[in-house]
């Protein structure tokens, strides 16, 4: 196992999964932020039934869920055991969802059509160098669908690659994984260097209340 997939099964152990209905007492929604009941939903995608979407990092597995109950078929790529054991256990009866154990660039250099949209939420995109990955995508993507990630905005001053720590047990170290972080115009940039149009990247603020910490939500065409 790779020193990568150790440390998200690690930080999969710490996550709960997502609680069983939302405010609007829905089974299953669409969760771009780190905040419940909070910004949009599956809109940003531009699909509708029949749609073949990949979700990049899917961890637990509902936003993909939410888009099956939707009629599109999701394919879930994600390099931890553990999140896909949990995604499996709650969602493998939607016979709509595929759940890959993968790297996302390998699994996207892998034979296996292309997609009408992908997306990401705190993601595989977050965390993967988007020099090796963004071609890897455009790739994959039927022209024109949409490339939408959210991630949070980065600390002023702290750009590029960066550490982020997976806590363990007050007796051990903890885990790192790297991610990239970016400002919107540099998002912006990026992606039109390679190649994507249409880019939109805005910070949502927060809700109301004590967090004020927003999410950077980036959305674009192939
Ligand atoms: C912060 S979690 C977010 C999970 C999920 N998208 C959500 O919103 O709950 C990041 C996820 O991305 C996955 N991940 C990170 N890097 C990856 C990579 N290079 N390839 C595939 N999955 C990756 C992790 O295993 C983890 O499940």
């Amino acid at each position: 196992m790779t020193d990568t997939a150790i440390a998200w099964d690690a930080y999969a152990r710490q996550r709960p999964e997502r609680r069983l209905t939302n405010a609007r007492g829905e089974t299953t929604w669409f969760n771009w932020t780190q905040y419940p009941d909070h910004g949009p939903g599956a809109e940003l995608l531009e699909v509708a039934a029949g749609a073949r979407v990949l979700g990049l990092g899917c961890g637990k597995g509902a936003n993909a869920a939410h888009l099956t109950v939707l009629g599109m078929r999701a394919v879930g790529v994600d390099v931890s055991a553990e999140q896909l054991r949990a995604a499996r256990e709650r969602w493998g009866h939607l016979s709509g969802l595929e759940l890959h154990q993968a790297e996302a660039i390998g699994f996207m250099q892998e034979p296996g059509g292309v997609y009408d949209a992908v997306y990401s939420v705190y993601g595989a995109v977050w965390f993967t160098d988007p020099a090796r990955l963004l071609p890897a995508v455009r790739e994959r993507m039927r022209p024109g669908g949409r490339l939408v990630f959210s991630q949070r905005p980065p600390v002023e001053g702290c750009y590029g690659c960066q550490a982020s720590y997976i806590p363990r047990g007050d007796e051990e170290d903890p885990l790192v994984v790297k991610r990239w972080d970016y400002g919107p115009e540099v998002w912006e940039q990026l992606l039109v260097e390679h190649g994507f149009t249409d880019v939109r990247a805005v910070v949502l603020p927060a809700p109301p209340g004590p967090r004020t910490i927003g999410t950077l939500i980036v959305q674009t065409r192939a």
